[in-house]
């Protein structure tokens, strides 16, 4: 019978194996390529991390369906499970050696995502959720912070790759940065999330972001007793493209900054 449990332990080992392969390549890397444009890169590191954990997954779940950042979507929907994979989660980090990026893999059922793991190689950190059993970092349980006013509030935030589409969210960023104790932008979206689950971010917004970069990451935050929407307050899913996930206590004025 397929449990929750054995997924978590197949997706951890995966990331593990990945994350390993790309700490062990720092520096090294061998292929850079642009994608949507020059700002948006892929490296053989990511591409060979991709087929580490496909392939680690296909073969304990040969029958389910893959969405994966570089390789798009694989096997059949028949049997409502999919996995989505970002295989190096903050990619422009690992191309300069800036030591904050990970590997970040969720699952689904039937479109809803049930577990997610994302894995931090430098730190050795493990962030972990099953749907309704919490969030956990490495062994550790973890729950948001208890920050209450965005005034005393560390908020995250990411740009996307054009740099047309940066203005949108240069507002935004004033609006909070006029109102926040500060603003970080570490580059890796998965593991901004995975901040906020542990409680040492207060809350992350980004706009135009990808299921594979919140698939995992936004189910840890809910798990870890937080909230995530859209940065309207409507209802988020991972085909969303803006996304709100904060301590839950500052949800609503970040709503409200936000959309003002
Ligand atoms: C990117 C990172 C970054 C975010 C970008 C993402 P990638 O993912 O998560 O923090 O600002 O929007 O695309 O390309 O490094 O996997
Ligand atoms: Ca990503
Ligand atoms: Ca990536």
């Amino acid at each position: 019978m397929l449990t929750t449990e054995k997924v978590t332990e197949v997706a951890i080992s995966a990331a593990k194996e990945a994350g390993e392969y790309i700490l062990g390549h720092m520096g090294k890397i061998k292929k850079i390529s642009h994608k949507s444009g020059i700002n948006d890169l892929v490296t053989d590191v990511d591409k060979s991390s991709e087929e580490m954990i496909v392939k680690r997954i296909k073969e304990t779940f040969p029958d389910h369906s893959i969405l994966a950042e570089e390789g798009g979507k694989s096997g059949s929907e028949k049997s409502g499970f999919t996995w989505v994979i970002d295989p190096l989660d903050g990619t422009v980090n690992y191309a300069h050696g800036f030591p904050f990026f990970c590997v970040s893999i969720g699952f689904a059922v039937e479109g809803e995502i049930k577990a997610g793991v994302v894995y931090d190689p430098v730190r050795d950190e493990m962030f972990s959720a099953e749907s309704l059993k919490g969030a956990f970092l490495n062994d550790g349980k973890i729950s948001v912070t208890g920050t209450d006013k965005v005034q005393r509030a560390l908020i995250a935030t990411g740009f996307p790759y054009l740099t047309e589409n940066r203005e949108a969210n240069l507002e935004l960023f004033r609006r909070i940065i006029s109102k926040a104790q500060a603003i970080r932008r570490p580059g890796a979206a998965a593991l901004d999330l995975c901040y906020v689950a542990a409680g040492r971010l207060d809350g992350f917004w980004e706009l135009n972001l990808s299921p594979w970069d919140t698939a995992a990451g936004h189910l840890i935050v809910k798990e870890a007793g937080g909230k995530v929407s859209m940065t309207d307050n409507s209802p988020y899913d991972i085909f969303k493209k803006n996304i709100l996930a904060t301590n839950g206590h500052i949800h609503e004025e970040m709503v409200s900054i936000l959309s003002s």
